[in-house]
């Protein structure tokens, strides 16, 4: 169980189901996952079904204590003509407390840019949403020595104009594009350097009091084996995790690592 003297950064698990798992199966996780937790301290839990999935996350939870539901993504606009789209108010009302913006893959397959991923930002934090924001370089650019220019150009361009205040209600994920599903995981110094990075540029942009509080999560073929290793370092507040959070018995584990 989490033992270490960080209480004003409360670790965050959060599990980032992509294109998996139906209501159905989100009903059959939480049964499980709640029969293996137990009353046994744990981390904060976050899970992030796709959108059919909501609903039932949302009912399943319901009496889980420090435990919130999320979307994978969200529109910059409330409503419209905007075929395919979903809006953070709709998240909201779902019964969502956080929303994953601008992960690798959204940037990868789906156009997501700097600039979206600002106004993507606004949406969530109007629509009283934390927002979950993702950065990370890919292969290439860390062999080309770019880590720390790319974590800046996504930082400053992904916060650009937000106030210290609306900082707050942000989570932050470093995720390396090379250790996504790869199970290629960046060793704990690794991390814990670009963490380090971002954490500078939240003092920066945000200054102490967001550098202080502000929570960065590790995601990258994050696993109950590596998952220690990893919040023992200073600035690794939790884990974004993908492949291994859609059992309910690791996800389980993850939460009292
Ligand atoms: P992974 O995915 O744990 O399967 O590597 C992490 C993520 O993409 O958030």
């Amino acid at each position: 169980m989490p033992s270490r003297d960080r209480h004003h950064r409360r670790p965050i698990i959060a599990a980032n189901w992509k294109m998996h798992k139906t209501g159905a199966d989100a009903g059959a996780f939480f049964a499980e996952l709640i029969q293996a937790l137990g009353n046994e301290p744990r981390h904060f839990a976050v899970v992030a079904p796709p959108f059919t999935a909501i609903a039932a996350a949302v009912e399943a939870a319901r009496d889980l204590p420090d435990f919130a539901i999320a979307g994978q993504n969200c529109d910059w606009r409330a409503s419209g003509a905007f075929t395919g789209e979903v809006s953070a108010p709709m998240l909201a009302a779902a019964g969502c407390g956080y929303v994953i913006i601008g992960h690798s893959e959204r940037r990868q397959f789906f156009g997501e840019t700097d600039e979206s991923v600002n106004r993507r930002i606004r949406a969530a934090l109007d629509a009283g949403l934390v927002a979950l924001v993702c950065v990370g370089e890919t292969l290439a650019e860390r062999e080309a020595g770019q880590t720390e220019a790319v974590l800046t150009r996504q930082f400053e361009r992904g916060f650009h104009g937000f106030s210290s205040e609306e900082m707050l209600h942000c989570v932050l994920a470093y995720e390396p594009v090379w250790a996504i599903g790869t199970g290629r995981t960046a060793t704990p110094e690794m991390a814990q350097q670009a963490h380090a990075v971002l954490r500078g540029l939240a003092h920066q942009l945000g200054g102490g009091e967001v550098a202080h509080h502000l929570r960065i999560l590790y995601g990258g073929s994050v696993k109950p084996d590596n998952l220690t290793g990893l919040l023992a370092q200073p600035d690794i507040d939790g884990g974004l995790v993908g492949g291994a959070s859609l059992d309910a018995n690791t996800f389980a584990k993850l939460l009292r690592s």
